[in-house]
């Protein structure tokens, strides 16, 4: 199984993540970080713990990490995800212990445990990840590739060109993005098809079981707040398309382009500037996520969380 670690900020979408990540048998999932973003540190840590209970994996260690960005004050998204961070199920189940180490000496040493190098897989602010490479960087030779969902081609969610991981820290997000490493971005320009529809909310009901349920509860929350936000009909369900992308390549396909963060802009900070079409003549820094196969996308989110049986 390929090995990985989940930094995240949950979040209703990272929670499926992590319950992706956890279900599916083709990544091992070593370990959990968290990070401030969707919400407070301390929030974003235990509902992080709470999903690991609800999938019955308290036996994955979690680490608290970083509580502000880089720089500037923290802005968490309680008008999409709740006061709690995970608005809407009934989540009181006992959690395991925190790990007494940070977020970055836990990925530092499950990195340099790991026998095989490990996958990275973002689903937050990259405040945490930042922190890593420029504590540690002779973890990076051991990193097979750092996944993280955030920016776009196009425009942003947060403000018209921010979309929120990377608006949150823009300076982490370009840290990381010139870090040299190989690098995936799983931006809004295919997490924006991947909406938990109807069909499908009701299809994660019909599991019958409580992760089942709390998926369904989770979506249904997220499809109010994107409706009164956004007017979209349906949520779009963003950190799994990474985790899945992991599992399985072909479920989305990428280009290698250079991108930028813009980090100054008068109306743009955060933007991520994707050269799509080489006018810049930068080299190509990541694999930008162009397009997703959305039924094979639902059939794997559905097929791992009907394997949880806390
Ligand atoms: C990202 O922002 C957060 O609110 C979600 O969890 C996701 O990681 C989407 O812009
Ligand atoms: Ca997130």
């Amino acid at each position: 199984a390929i090995p990985v670690i989940l930094d995240c900020d949950p979040g209703h979408d990272d929670a499926l993540a992590l319950m992706l990540a956890t279900g599916d048998s083709r990544v091992r999932l070593l370990g959990m970080t968290t990070v401030a973003g969707n919400q407070t540190l301390d929030k974003t840590t235990r509902n992080a713990q709470r999903i690991l209970a609800l999938a019955g994996a308290t036996d994955v260690p979690v680490a608290a990490g970083s509580a502000r960005p880089l720089v500037g004050e923290l802005t968490v998204a309680a008008d999409i995800h709740g006061a709690s961070g995970l608005d809407g199920p009934d989540l009181s189940l006992p959690v395991a212990d925190l790990a007494d180490v940070t977020a970055v000496e836990l990925m530092r040493r499950l990195i340099t445990a790991s026998p095989e190098p490990v996958t990275l897989i973002a689903t937050g602010p990259l405040t945490n990840v930042a922190l890593l490479l420029r504590t540690h960087p002779e973890v990076a030779a051991r990193l097979h590739r750092i996944v993280f969902m955030g920016g776009s081609t196009e425009r942003g969610n947060t403000t018209p060109y921010g979309e929120f991981n990377i608006l949150t820290d823009p300076e982490a997000a370009d840290i990381v993005l010139r870090s040299g490493l190989p690098l995936t971005m799983v931006g809004l320009n295919v997490t924006h098809r991947a909406l938990a529809t109807t069909e499908i909310i009701e299809a994660f009901r019909a599991l019958g079981t409580t992760p089942g349920r709390v998926s369904a509860e989770l979506m249904t929350f997220f499809a109010g707040a994107y409706r009164r936000t956004f007017g979209f009909e349906h949520p779009p369900v963003h950190d799994p398309v990474a985790v899945a992308l992991v599992l399985d390549p072909t479920i989305v396909t990428t280009v290698a382009a250079p991108v930028a963060i813009e980090l100054t802009g008068t109306h743009t900070r955060g933007a991520t500037v994707v050269d799509l079409h080489g006018r810049t003549g930068a080299a190509a820094n990541v694999d930008v996520a162009v397009d997703i196969d959305v039924d094979a996308f639902w059939r794997l989110l559905l097929s791992a969380v009907a394997t949880l049986q806390p």
